[in-house]
């Protein structure tokens, strides 16, 4: 079957970076630095990012090309007649979860263009009630997070080469600039170095198991990892692209950008007197004041919120396309027919999600509601776990020649001997243990 291909390597990059750059890095990326003690919980998860994603990513790229199908398929056929599969099957349910809750803050993006365009972020307003009358109010939340799912779905029927990834390329550019430009204002406002003091300079003392698995969570979900999203690009992905290099291309640019968004928020955060655990909240009560303060702030607004919608939409597009590709595989159906199904299913999570902020907000399991379930379930157990199942896959079942293989590209790419054997080495045994130490001891800790 023809699958369908990326068009160029540099398409490869923009999809995948498309798919990392995203709502974590400008939205979870700062409300869970502030919530967990700032620049010690900067610091943990540069270190996981780095030393313990990049051989996992690395990973969960040669299931996915070696395999050549989607995320359940591809176990199937590097691994016939075993179990691993189940691996696969965890990671539909994960990307469920995700794109459920995930669309519901997509939709806060929409509603705050929305605002923008009317010019509502004026001086002095009290930023804080409107984003809680916003995420509350019954109608706001289903419609804007409905329309944010049916545009996820209306590009990945389009397709993704001639649409998003055009689009990508020009307004990806353009978000970072922004940023860097909010970052600026921000490091100009009077005690902003009370922010950068939260996120440079750490206070180990605060650190908890909580805090190393929100980071470790975090990681895995700004880079996609762990749900066979990256897993699925990869199939699409030619024999002959490094690997290497594109991992590590993905992983600093998403880096870069949730650092630049903590700049950007963090300094505003103490010069406004607002407290860093605000919680969700953080970039749609911080950003709206800043701009409400800047020349031509109005204009601003829009452009932003229409990007950082742009950057929700290459990273929903990314986790529908794990269940789609899912579906016209296993199902045999055309792409249309599962995109219906599909979106039929995370439409019933996206309503339960958006209502679980105001009317449903009292239905709670274990203290959670809907919409933390989804994300906490997610990010801090399914995709760590699947990361680690991903890793003990290639480090134990399959071949080390087959690893050699498929990192170099068949040859390709030429690696050093010893950076062939670290990486294995973490992913055989350190990558394993250090996921299954976090999580094991946050549960008791
Ligand atoms: N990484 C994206 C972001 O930071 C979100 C995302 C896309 C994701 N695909 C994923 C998260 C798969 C977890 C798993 O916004």
């Amino acid at each position: 079957m023809n699958r369908g291909n990326f068009g160029s390597s540099i398409g490869v990059l923009l999809a995948m970076a498309g798919s990392a750059i995203g709502l974590g890095n400008l939205w979870r990326f700062p409300h869970l630095m502030g919530s967990n003690g700032g620049a010690a919980f900067l610091i943990i998860y540069v270190c996981f990012v780095f030393l313990l994603c990049l051989p996992i990513m690395f990973s969960e790229f040669i299931i996915g090309r070696r395999g050549a199908a989607n995320t359940v398929r591809a176990y199937k056929v590097l691994a016939p007649k075993s179990q691993w599969h189940w691996i696969g099957i965890m990671s539909l349910l994960a990307s469920l979860l995700v794109l459920a809750f995930y669309s519901v803050v997509g939709g806060w993006t929409l509603n705050y263009i929305w605002k923008a365009l009317r010019f509502s972020f004026t001086e002095g307003a009290n930023f804080t009630e409107m984003y809680h009358l916003s995420v509350t109010s019954t109608a706001d939340s289903l419609f804007f997070s409905i329309f944010f799912l049916l545009v996820t779905a209306g590009v990945i029927i389009a397709g993704v080469k001639n649409g998003i990834e055009k689009w990508a390329k020009i307004l990806m550019p353009a978000l970072f600039i922004i940023i860097i430009m909010v970052a600026i204002r921000s490091l100009t406002l009077p005690n902003a170095t009370e922010g950068l003091k939260f996120m440079f300079s750490p206070d180990f003392s605060k650190i908890t198991g909580d805090t190393v698995l929100a980071a470790l969570g975090q990681a895995f979900f700004s880079l996609s990892l762990g749900m066979g999203c990256v897993q699925t690009y990869a199939s699409y992905v030619d024999k002959k692209d490094n690997i290497v290099k594109l991992s590590s291309m993905v992983l600093v640019s998403d880096t870069l950008f949730a650092i630049i968004a903590g700049i950007a928020i963090m300094p505003a955060v103490f010069s406004f007197g607002v407290s860093p655990e605000e919680g969700p909240g953080l970039l749609f009560v911080i950003l709206p004041d800043i701009f409400s303060q800047l020349p031509f702030g109005g204009f601003i607004a829009i452009f932003f919120f229409f990007m950082l919608f742009v950057a929700a939409l290459t990273s929903s597009i990314s986790m529908l396309e794990v269940l789609v590709a899912y579906v016209i595989e296993e199902m045999n159906v055309k792409r249309v027919k599962a995109v219906f199904l599909t979106g039929a299913i995370a439409l019933v999570l996206v309503v339960l999600n958006s209502l679980s902020q105001g009317v449903l907000s009292d239905f709670k399991i274990l203290g959670y509601n809907m919409f933390d379930i989804c994300d906490k379930t997610s990010a801090n157990i399914l995709l760590p776990l699947g990361g680690m199942l991903m890793v003990i896959f290639v480090g134990w079942r399959l071949k080390k020649s087959d690893f050699i293989d498929e990192i170099t590209s068949g040859g390709n790419v030429k690696l050093k001997e010893w950076f062939l054997n670290f990486t294995y080495f973490i992913i055989k045994f350190v990558a394993p243990i250090v996921v299954a130490v976090v999580m094991i001891s946050s549960w008791l800790l």
